[in-house]
């Protein structure tokens, strides 16, 4: 039989069709445009991604037996807010994950619900992007689109409700909300009594690797799918990604390159982090994860490469970095603000330490470095809580980059693992489809058959020394910056 899963990302929708045994058949992508109509403001039309899954669902498809397709499901970026009316239409493009416009909602949670209570209520406290400030925010400025809202779902949530009719998310999704008690997996009565919103406007729960229900007639036969694809409830792009890389059962860890950076260590056991740096959340195999999120990883390099230098050809620009560890060009990555650790909207980037020898590559590889340094962060707040990180594997869109994989084993000091599919949220999706369907018992048994390490980039001890104090030097930029970036416009 075969799977499909469907990662909705910010920059693409990306499907991977694959073999009950794991074989990928076919993959497919669709671009979609990202709005910011303010700084700092971050939205896309669901409409948009819809759109994407149908036209690359149809790719897909082409030459290939659709009969044979069993089970559908999802890794989707995550927080975002998708409100519908009682008509089921869409009140207002999705306001993103990396939208950083919730100041006020975030200062009121943190600061008058009090951290304290946020955490003891769904394990962790509120951050920008997250869902229940952006309900707060529509609350505050668009009460009449407010008062329309019917359905509150998550972006990949959408995908599930138009395929089936279902209203549904999943339990590693809702814990970014900050409207679920993330340790008892049920929605936080006092949570949607702060937010103003009911049990009604929000889905059912299930886990990732649950049957939702079937891929409605019309779209079927629109697919030429047969009338009883499953439609399982998936997972948030990480814990997706996380499924994509074998990053399940206990004490294992995956980062992530995409548009956002993350790093995501897998738990038996609930936990949280005592100061709530990193978020606390449900994993897709049923247990627990601890994750830090950088806003703006993959996206630095993008952005540097497509719109300030002007190429496309990322693997020539690299070609000319050849002296690592030895750069005293550094790059702050807060384009888009931060999450992990410094939850500071306001911070911003830049690029500090040049000098007149300095050469394009200089600035290339600070970007590189940038973002790494900036991931080892999150790093060192998960070391500092006892959790013993022996090797990581390695996943997204610059993980592609052997450079990038070199620079992030000597900065952080040990082996990264490159497994043989790189399409983490996608392949993840795919494997949560198969469980669902019963061509796997469990998350765990279908990662153990199915996930494969093709490669290592093992550290170096003298490299991994020069990035050790480089980000000595890294780490004291931003905190004397953090006052400045306050009064910026
Ligand atoms: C995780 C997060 C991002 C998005 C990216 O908390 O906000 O990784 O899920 O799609």
């Amino acid at each position: 039989m075969l799977y499909v899963g469907i990662d909705l990302g910010t920059s693409a929708v990306k499907l991977v069709m694959m073999q009950g045994d794991g074989t990928i058949v076919k993959m497919a992508s669709k671009e979609y445009p990202l709005y910011f109509p303010n700084p700092g403001w971050s939205e896309q039309k669901p409409e948009d991604w819809w759109t994407g899954v149908m036209e690359g669902m149809k790719e897909l498809l082409e030459g290939v037996d659709a009969s044979q397709v069993a089970g559908i499901s999802f890794g989707g970026q995550m927080h975002g807010l998708v409100v519908l009316d009682d008509q089921d239409q869409v009140i207002r493009p999705a306001i993103l994950w990396n939208d950083g416009r919730t100041t006020a909602e975030t200062d009121y949670l943190n600061n008058e619900i009090g951290k304290e209570t946020l955490s003891k209520y769904t394990a962790n406290i509120a951050f920008a992007g997250f869902t229940a400030p952006k309900i707060l925010w529509m609350r505050n400025n668009e009460p009449e689109k407010f008062a329309k809202i019917a359905k509150i779902m998550l972006p990949k949530d959408y995908l599930a409700y138009m395929l089936t009719g279902v209203h549904c998310t999943d339990y590693s999704d809702a814990s970014g909300m900050l409207l679920l008690d993330v340790e008892h997996k049920c929605w936080s009565k006092e949570m949607m009594e702060i937010c103003g919103v009911t049990r009604e406007q929000l889905p059912d729960l299930y886990e990732s690797y649950e049957k939702v229900g079937v891929v409605k007639a019309e779209i079927a036969k629109e697919l030429g799918l047969s009338d009883h694809v499953v439609v399982a409830a998936g997972a948030g792009d990480n814990a997706a990604a996380a499924v994509g890389t074998g990053t399940v059962g206990d004490g294992q860890c995956n980062i992530s390159l995409g548009t956002s950076g993350t790093i995501f260590i897998s738990s038996k056991n609930f936990g949280v982090d005592s100061h709530n740096a990193l978020h606390a959340f449900d994993h897709a195999d049923g247990k627990f994860h601890l994750m830090g999120c950088m806003l703006s990883a993959a996206s630095c390099n993008k952005w540097w490469m497509d719109d300030i230098i002007g190429t496309k050809d990322y693997a020539a620009e690299q070609a000319d970095i050849t002296k690592l560890g030895e750069n005293h060009v550094y790059f702050l990555p807060y384009l888009m603000g931060e999450r992990s650790p410094h939850n500071d909207p306001k911070a911003r980037g830049t690029f500090t330490g040049l000098t007149m020898d300095n050469t394009r590559a200089d600035m290339t590889q600070a970007v590189l470095e940038g973002v790494t340094f900036a991931l080892r962060d999150s790093f060192e707040v998960a070391k500092a809580l006892g959790i013993k990180i022996e090797r990581t594997k390695i996943c997204g869109g610059g993980a592609k980059s052997p450079l990038w994989r070199k620079i992030m084993a000597n900065v952080l000091g040990i082996p990264v693992d490159i497994p043989a599919c790189e399409e983490g949220p996608g392949y993840g999706g795919a494997i949560l489809a198969a469980v669902a369907c019963g061509e796997y018992a469990s998350v765990e048994e279908a990662c153990a058959k199915l996930i494969h390490v093709i490669d290592t980039e093992e550290p170096d001890a003298e490299l991994t020394a020069k990035y050790e104090a480089r980000y000595q030097t890294f780490k004291q930029i931003y905190p004397a910056l953090k006052e400045v970036f306050q009064h910026m416009e």
